[in-house]
């Protein structure tokens, strides 16, 4: 069993962060977390009328229905419970943990480089204009039969950007030892292949 090697994935909504993580996870033989799903699975269960503290206390991952938590206004929900610090206390120590594992582990998020992490072996921030991670995110809910509107998604991607970067516990901000991708103009493959080639320089 080899020894644990964390890989650190923040960035905006929509900027690849999932399709990176997923990529250097898969080319590395490493355990993978998408943390926003914990935070989407909070924001499902205050949807249905639940205390998003309590339910970030009671989360279980084994259970997430990926579909329903992909959808916009679980995104939304999200983005509004991921500023009260009680919910966000209470999944740092599962995050930890993941991060942790042998074998290595690669957790994309928000503040995974700033404050899950701070001391993961290597770390990225994924990033890409507003307007392009928009019609990306359009593109995939489109694909979905979700009914959005290009306007609308852009309007969402805007709505969280502002509420993640601007919240007062752990915001939404490169962490000053993160190398920076912007996939703006990248093809998923040139994300992919940048992304691999900083953590295996880390390596060593
Ligand atoms: O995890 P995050 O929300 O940051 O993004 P993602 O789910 O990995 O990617 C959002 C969408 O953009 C997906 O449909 C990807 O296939 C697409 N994408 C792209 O078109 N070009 C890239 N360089 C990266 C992702
Ligand atoms: O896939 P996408 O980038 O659109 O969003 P996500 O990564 O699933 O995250 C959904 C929301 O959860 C974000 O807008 C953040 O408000 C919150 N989140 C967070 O605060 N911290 C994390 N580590 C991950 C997500």
């Amino acid at each position: 069993m080899t020894d644990a090697f964390t890989v650190a994935i923040d960035g905006p909504a929509a900027a690849g962060k999932g399709t990176v993580s997923r990529a250097v996870a898969e080319t590395l033989g490493f355990a993978h977390l998408d943390t926003g799903l914990l935070y989407r699975a909070v924001g499902a269960r205050m949807l249905s009328g639940e205390d998003p503290v309590a339910a970030a206390r009671t989360l279980d991952p084994a259970a997430f229905d990926e579909d329903r938590l992909r959808s916009d206004p679980v995104a939304q929900a999200a983005s509004e419970i991921a500023v009260l610090p009680d919910v966000r206390a209470a999944l740092v120590d599962f995050q930890r943990a993941f991060a942790r594992r042998p074998g290595g582990a690669v957790l994309d998020g928000r503040d995974i480089g700033t404050v899950i992490c701070p001391d993961a072996e290597a770390k990225l921030f994924v990033t890409a204009s507003a307007e392009c991670r928009a019609e990306r995110r359009y593109r995939e809910l489109r694909g979905k039969g979700a009914e959005v509107t290009p306007d609308g998604v852009l309007e969402d991607v805007r709505a969280r950007d502002a509420r993640d970067s601007g919240r007062a516990v752990a915001p939404l901000k490169p962490a000053e030892d993160a190398v920076t991708i912007d996939t703006t103009a990248m093809s998923i493959e040139e994300a992919v292949a940048r992304a691999v080639a900083v953590v295996r320089s880390r390596r060593g």
